[in-house]
């Protein structure tokens, strides 16, 4: 029987950034680096906000002559030979771009944070169904084989519920020295850890809590946050908070933390179970290794495993095959990153950001 031919998904990059750089890199490696059959990748635009810089892009990454460099966005969205945009602009373009992008018809993978708060995003998702198109954020993290098998053993129970967890990231953005206007310090373009960095805690403690099958799904009942805020600019240097799951018999909370003036921490994620505990190395957006502690009944470890994974490509990819499939299947949303895990977050972070006292300046938030 002849073996059918895998989807190939035509993109269109939104920008041509850091992340738009990597994420096409892994875009172009084989998919059978990574045992994927089923389905494919080509990029075959290219916007920008200016040609020469699109054209810069695909010469010096996707070294495709075929493929079309706009300098406005919009061409891509217009092009008939673009299914599935990405979209790699700062943070609070995010909800512009993703809806000009649906509008025109294309299904949409936009970075992370989503949007700026839960309300835009709670906008975008209605379009998205209006328009029967599918819509994601690029959570890169929850697609990786190494999340796939914390969830597996979680979900086996061998450990029981989980109890508390911890997750750290920080990097030192050396933010006494690059500029005000860059997008990690300028309100204008959401600046701060929190909106950056935090996606990341929060994406292990959506997995170790929130998907946990004891939660059944229930939303968090409480979040707590502290803020510490950067002179240069006012935006958060650094911010800790705690997300608390409390369901019938299950209690559980995660205390999350993220920086931008420290190098960070290790392990990046620790999940305590009442049987065990899951310690995940950094940097926990793309996590190698992950060590399991099983406890007896006395709480000492009785035996200890390390899982260490490696693939071509750097991380990127598996998101994209996540989004090629859901397109081929006709879904609007993910399985694995559904809204419902976007909107958990976003809202989080708007209360996160209210007790914390940051507010971005008018007009950044485009639905309130
Ligand atoms: N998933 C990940 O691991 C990861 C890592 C880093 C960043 N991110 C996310 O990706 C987004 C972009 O981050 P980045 O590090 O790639 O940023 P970046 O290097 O500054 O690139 C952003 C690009 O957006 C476009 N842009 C449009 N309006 C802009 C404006 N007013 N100011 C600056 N740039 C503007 C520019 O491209 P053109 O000039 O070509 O239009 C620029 O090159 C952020 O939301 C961030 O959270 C994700």
């Amino acid at each position: 029987m002849a073996s059918l031919k895998p989807l190939e998904l035509r993109w269109g990059i939104i920008a041509t950034g850091r992340i738009s750089r990597d994420f096409v890199l892994d875009l172009l490696v084989d998919p059978k680096t990574r045992d994927v059959h089923d389905v494919s990748h080509k990029v075959t635009a290219v916007g920008s906000r200016s040609t020469e810089k699109a054209q810069e892009f695909i010469d010096q990454y996707v070294k495709d002559g075929a493929v079309k460099a706009y300098g406005s966005y919009e061409g891509v969205y217009d092009d008939p030979n673009v299914d599935a945009i990405y979209i790699g602009t700062p943070h609070t373009h995010h909800y512009t771009n993703a809806r000009d992008g649906i509008l025109a018809g294309k299904h949409v993978l936009c970075e992370k944070p989503v949007t700026c708060n839960a309300a835009e995003l709670k906008s975008l998702v209605a379009l998205a169904q209006e328009r029967k198109v599918f819509f994601m954020e690029a959570l890169w993290t929850r697609f990786q084989p190494l999340t796939r098998e914390v969830r597996r053993i979680a979900d086996s129970g061998v450990l029981g519920e989980p109890v508390l967890m911890h997750a750290d990231l920080a990097f030192d953005a050396d933010i006494e020295n690059i500029p005000k206007t860059h997008r990690m310090l300028d309100p204008q373009l959401g600046g701060g850890a929190l909106l950056d960095l935090g996606p990341y805690p929060t994406i292990w403690a959506i997995v170790g809590l929130y998907e946990h099958p004891s939660n059944k799904l229930a939303q968090p009942s409480a979040v707590t946050a502290a803020m510490v805020k950067t002179p240069i600019t006012g935006v958060d240097s650094a911010t800790s908070w705690t997300v608390s799951f409390s369901n019938g018999d299950f209690a559980a909370h995660a205390n999350l933390s993220v920086s931008m003036v420290i190098p960070s921490n290790e392990p990046g994620v620790t999940i305590r179970y009442r049987k065990g505990v899951i310690k995940v190395a950094s940097p926990i957006f793309c996590p190698k290794s992950f060590t399991v502690q099983y406890f007896n009944e006395k709480g000492k470890v009785y035996k200890e495993e390390t899982r260490v994974y490696e693939y071509v490509g750097s991380g990127w990819h598996f998101q994209a095959d996540e989004v090629a499939r859901c397109v081929r299947d006709g879904k609007l949303q993910s399985d694995l990153w559904g809204w419902d895990k976007s909107i958990l977050e976003m809202t989080v972070f708007d209360e996160v950001r209210r007790q914390g006292g940051y507010v971005l300046p008018p007009g950044v938030e485009k639905v309130q």
